[in-house]
């Protein structure tokens, strides 16, 4: 694969206005969102699910891509369309989590690392052949007493990329994403310097690994206080932070950096992208690939009634696009 096919892909992803839409919840985390809404956990409503955000009408005006799970990439629609070409028809790009999540690192009680890389070179050529064109490995960074440890955040770097260099090998672009987590009681400075080291350690692991920056996504968390933190920020203030740090420690070759939302409320995660865009000129795009924050509205009202509701559903999912396509460029209005 060239690199100019792997750069098209990158920058297609983070088109002007345009974000991703993150629907890759593994079968226990998806488990999870069903319950809190009643909704009973079957292979069966996991494919309507799935098939109602992906057939969301225009959703491609505001969408450039999906993150799949490996269940989804191989369903179709009730027609019998797979969600791969269903995708594709519309000018979507289809991506992939191709993690098998975090695990205790032993020896560092509180830190985690991510597994998921024996095999992955086999899997990542079939998801190719499924239709993939990107790829996902989510790192995850806790915030607490003594950690993170400069050994969870070396290992977490070496597997993103690890995985990141295998993916430019079978010509999918990998979006490596070292989550810092919103959890616990620990203010913005202290997330904004976790998160400056983990980029710095990323970006440094990227290089040694030989992976092309032109190819590769950012997919970032914003700088925030710890959720149960007393003293809470501003938008503005988390615009800048989050700005000011991925400013200087992530390269400008990078194509483009789309963050997660990581729990913040719908309505934060769109302002704090737009602050961000308004704060610009900026050395990439910078958008989105939330998760909760484009579904839970929509979850919500989908739970209601799985029969009947599925139009205004879909009217939800493509609201939140609308707004966090507008706040890619700036241009939301609360
Ligand atoms: P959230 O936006 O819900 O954090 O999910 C994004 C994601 O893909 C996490 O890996």
């Amino acid at each position: 694969m060239s690199i100019e096919q792997l750069a098209e892909t990158a920058q297609a992803m983070v088109a002007a206005g345009k974000g991703i839409i993150a629907i890759d919840e593994s079968t226990a985390t998806i488990a999870k969102r069903f319950a809190g809404v009643g909704i009973e956990n079957t292979e069966e409503n996991r494919r309507a699910y799935r098939e109602l955000l992906l057939g969301t009408p225009n959703l491609n005006q505001y969408i450039s891509g999906a993150i799949l799970f490996d269940e989804t990439l191989r369903q179709s629609t009730k027609d019998g369309v797979p969600f791969a070409k269903l995708m594709a028809d519309n000018g979507m790009i289809p991506g992939i989590k191709v993690d098998k999540g975090p695990q205790a690192l032993a020896g560092f009680p509180g830190e985690v690392v991510t597994e998921g890389l024996d095999g992955l070179r086999a899997r990542l050529e079939e998801y190719y052949k499924l239709g993939a064109r990107f790829a996902k490995w989510r790192a995850v960074i806790n915030i607490g007493d003594d950690i993170p440890s400069g050994t969870c955040i070396e290992a977490n770097s070496h597997a993103l990329a690890r995985y990141a260099a295998l993916c430019q090998e079978q010509g999918l672009v990998p979006m490596v994403e070292p989550e810092v987590i919103m959890d616990g009681n620990h203010d913005i400075e202290t997330c904004f310097e976790v998160t400056e080291v983990v980029l710095r350690s990323l970006f440094g692991s990227l290089y040694e690994n030989s992976v092309m920056l032109e190819g590769t996504i950012l997919k970032a968390s914003m700088v925030l206080p710890g959720t149960t933190c007393a003293e809470q920020a501003s938008v503005d203030e988390v615009a800048a932070a989050t700005l000011q740090v991925l400013k200087s420690t992530v390269p400008a070759t990078l194509p483009g950096i789309v963050f997660l939302s990581g729990g913040q409320s719908d309505e934060a995660a769109t302002a704090h992208l737009n602050m961000m865009n308004q704060m610009g000129p900026n050395p990439w795009p910078l958008s989105f690939s939330y998760g909760r924050a484009m579904q839970s509205a929509a979850l919500k009202l989908w739970s209601q009634d799985i029969v009947n509701n599925v139009a205004k559903a879909q009217q939800t999912v493509f609201a939140r696009a609308r707004d966090n396509g507008l706040a890619a460029l700036g241009q939301w209005q609360s």
